[in-house]
């Protein structure tokens, strides 16, 4: 049998990246595991989240995976290194993430030079992306954290009165402070493109990890 590509998340949101990876890499074997029961993990201690993210990939091990997808960027954000170097340098499974190619895709998208990014407390608060984007010369990156979405999105919840007035809350800001390119920085908020696309307006574009995540994934392969 086909060893299986691994793919993680703290819940639900990890299926955005597994979609587009099932899209490039159609005969591939893949594997996903979300923690819904121990969901969100954006609000917990990056000391925390690492621990179970390595509880998640130690599971996958025993199923046999070639690859590791994180597919969460919490996670990322909180267990990228240790991962790298136990499974890929250690153990020879290269461990994909889904930070960069987001923060990559962001920068060829803006015109204005002026990226927002949008994700978990933790995410936000580990400046992961600050510093994805950090050398790119005169760019502007306005962050926000928006921790009740992965609650709506696992609750089901991606349209109605609530979700928009949640949304127009934490989006404002950035759509005052002018960015023409938003970084969904979580792996749930691609289920959320509708609201979030109508408050920041048509000419903002959205950028997501799950496609330049898959063709990461693909090239790695
Ligand atoms: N899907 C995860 C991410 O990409 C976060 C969800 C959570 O808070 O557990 O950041």
């Amino acid at each position: 049998m086909k060893r299986p590509i691994g793919f993680i998340d703290s819940g639900v949101g990890g299926l955005t990246v597994l979609k587009e990876a099932l899209k490039q890499l159609p005969n591939e074997s893949m594997i996903f595991l979300g923690d819904s029961a121990r969901c969100p993990y954006g609000t917990r201690p990056k000391e925390e989240i690492r621990q179970y993210t390595l509880e998640m990939v130690q599971f996958l091990l025993q199923k046999n995976i070639k690859m590791l997808v994180i597919a969460c960027n919490t996670a990322t954000a909180a267990a990228l290194a240790d991962a790298r170097e136990r499974y890929w340098i250690d153990a020879g499974i290269p461990v994909v993430e889904v930070i960069t190619p987001a923060a990559r895709q962001s920068v060829i998208a803006t015109r204005n030079h002026h990226v927002g990014v949008i994700g978990t407390k933790a995410t936000i608060q580990s400046e992961a992306y600050l510093r994805a984007l950090a050398a790119v010369p005169g760019l502007t990156v306005s962050q926000q954290a928006c921790p009740a979405f992965v609650d709506f999105v696992e609750a089901g919840v991606t349209t109605g009165e609530e979700i928009e007035a949640v949304a127009r809350e934490y989006l404002t800001p950035l759509k005052e402070a002018g960015v023409d390119t938003l970084i969904l920085g979580c792996t749930h908020y691609p289920l959320l493109t509708g609201v979030i696309g109508r408050i920041m307006g048509e000419r903002v574009t959205l950028v997501t990890s799950s496609e330049a995540t898959a063709n990461v994934t693909y090239n790695e392969l």
